[in-house]
């Protein structure tokens, strides 16, 4: 690798000193989080942002000289911000000698191609392995010290329970954000961070590093007692039972809360690497305070802690992360498995909104992503390899939603807006909104496709719909259509008065077409073909 722009300091307080910024650049010019009614929305430039991206694969950034053609790719598939890892064995390739040649680059083409990004600090921990700590840390391991498995065996992962690990990355990950801070505070292209990448204890369930077991064995710090007690009403269903079988106990040690067992366990070693990540954070936030959240692989297909990355920021375990981390923004699912819908509800769920920073790459992501904005008031969408993405489906997707982005992000949290995710299996859903009675089919349940009976595969159908005044709807997507019906219960009848398909100029709406007769099942429906994507825009009126 080149190194053409060597950022050298020995310490933090020298890298402030030396990037001229001994304070933060003022929030409110920065990327940050606002409510709108329900929902989360990311601000970029004093305006919601609807991320419509794609993650790069791990390996690809650190390839220089090809990031200009590959985002030059991701532009024209429609994206409008691209995650890049920010790798700490580069930015810190001798212990205290930063290099940001590697972050330099990925904001000039950025910039560029006009894409923003997410830094994702590959820091202790991508996919719970150490393989980004430098080889100066992994080498010392007498200083930097590992995890270790139940019978004693040292793993390759840093161990949340040492002073000098934390220091380490807490280090590198607030150099990285005061050369952030230094360099991009004006052009605001990086908008988000991930904090370290699918956090998670594997083979087993916890730690068993002494300092681990000294800890686990010592009463349950007050901290998340309180937190306990004080959120008792919206905790995690799974994590109350737990505290509730045990006696709901005030305090006490970790298996005096929550039981014996594997569970036990990974609650413990959740709010452990909480407290790492809170002071990681912290100190990254302090630098330049931009958005911040976790990713976590799932706990899929039954399996076990310790049979998937365990503790990680899961669902079941965002009572726990938040008593621990509190400065972290919110947790993501990486979606690789089935059930789409179903994770998507998992993560928008007690105050979380949902953001999808990886989701295996198909050609049904240009159905899904229709469903993560419109259900469920998504902050972003994005699947993993994206430069491998040689398929066009998702990016037509992304020009519709390119289009509606004003238009829904002023909707979002006022409960205008809905989505629809059909298959074979589920082809038909019904949802109330505004007064209204909304049925979306799958095209093909209608029969008429010859295709949809000879056995071919059903492509996902997915639409949103963002509701505009008290008779007025839009829709964009794929392979769905709907009927309209008055949810109030009266004796009037909803007709369909027209449709148009339209199109967004800089968010003023114009006609391409009236879409009537066989478009509309002569008047009975507002139907996009699978294969088609388009934006329409239905005028209802009733009748009796
Ligand atoms: C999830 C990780 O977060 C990514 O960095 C990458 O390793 C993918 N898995 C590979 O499928």
């Amino acid at each position: 690798m080149k190194h053409t722009s060597i950022f050298t300091i020995l310490g933090a307080a020298l890298l402030l000193a030396a990037c001229g910024q001994a304070q933060p650049p003022a929030q409110d010019n920065l990327p940050h989080l606002a409510k709108q009614g329900t929902a989360t929305q990311l601000m970029v430039d004093g305006k919601p942002f609807l991320m419509l991206g794609g993650e790069l694969g791990n390996s690809t950034a650190s390839s220089l000289h090809e990031l200009d053609s590959v985002f030059g790719q991701l532009h024209r598939a429609g994206l409008n911000t691209a995650l890049v890892p920010a790798c700490w064995e580069l930015i810190e390739p001798e212990e205290g000698r930063f290099d940001f040649t590697s972050i330099d680059a990925a904001i000039a083409a950025a910039r560029t191609h006009s894409l923003k990004l997410t830094l994702l600090w590959f820091g202790a921990w991508k996919n719970s392995m150490s393989c980004y700590a430098p080889l100066w840390v992994k080498e010392r391991y007498e200083k930097y010290p590992r995890s270790r498995t139940q019978s004693g065996y040292p793993l390759e992962i840093m161990t949340p329970f040492s002073d000098s690990n934390l220091a380490a990355d807490r280090r590198a990950f607030a150099a990285l954000m005061a050369y952030l801070a230094q360099v991009d505070a004006a052009a605001r292209t990086v908008i988000m961070v991930q904090v370290e990448n699918e956090i998670g204890m594997i083979p087993n369930a916890r730690d068993y590093h002494p300092e681990a077991t000294k800890r686990f064995n010592a009463p349950v710090p007050q901290q998340l007692c309180s937190y306990l007690a004080a959120h008792e009403a919206s905790l995690h269903p799974s994590l109350r039972e737990r505290w509730e079988a045990s006696g709901k106990k005030a305090s006490g040690t970790w298996t005096e809360l929550f039981g014996k067992g594997l569970e036990s366990d990974e609650i413990f070693m959740a709010y452990h690497y909480g407290l790492f990540v809170e002071e990681v954070v912290r100190a990254g936030k302090e630098a330049y305070p931009l958005p911040m959240y976790l990713n976590a692989a799932l706990n899929s297909r039954g399996r076990k802690p310790g049979e998937y990355p365990s503790a990680g920021p899961l669902a079941h375990l965002l009572d726990v992360w938040r008593a621990a981390a509190p400065s972290i923004d919110f947790i993501a699912p990486d979606i690789y498995d089935p059930g789409f819908a179903d994770w998507c509800a998992q993560y928008h769920a007690a105050g979380n909104p949902l953001f999808i920073p990886e989701i295996r790459m198909s050609n049904d992501n240009a159905a899904k992503v229709f469903y993560a904005f419109g259900e469920h008031e998504a902050m972003g969408f994005s699947p993993f390899s994206i430069e491998d993405m040689h398929t066009p489906p998702l990016t037509k997707s992304y020009e519709a939603l390119r289009q509606v982005a004003p238009l829904l992000a002023e909707a979002q949290g006022k409960g205008k807006t809905r989505g629809f995710l059909l298959d074979k299996d589920v082809s038909q859903r019904t949802v109330e909104m505004g007064g209204y009675r909304l049925t979306g089919r799958h095209v093909y349940s209608y029969g008429w496709s010859p295709l949809a009976g000879d056995g071919s595969p059903w492509p996902e159908a997915g639409a949103l719909v963002v509701q505009l005044s008290d008779s007025e709807f839009l829709v964009a997507g794929t392979g769905v259509a709907i009927t309209f019906s008055s949810a109030l219960g009266s004796d009037v009848v909803t007709g369909i008065g027209y449709i148009d398909k339209v199109a967004f100029t800089d968010g003023k709406m114009t006609v391409i077409r009236r879409m009537n007769g066989d478009q509309s099942h002569q008047g009975r429906h507002l139907r996009i073909e699978v294969g088609d994507w388009n934006i329409q825009h239905v005028k209802l009126y009733s009748y009796k």
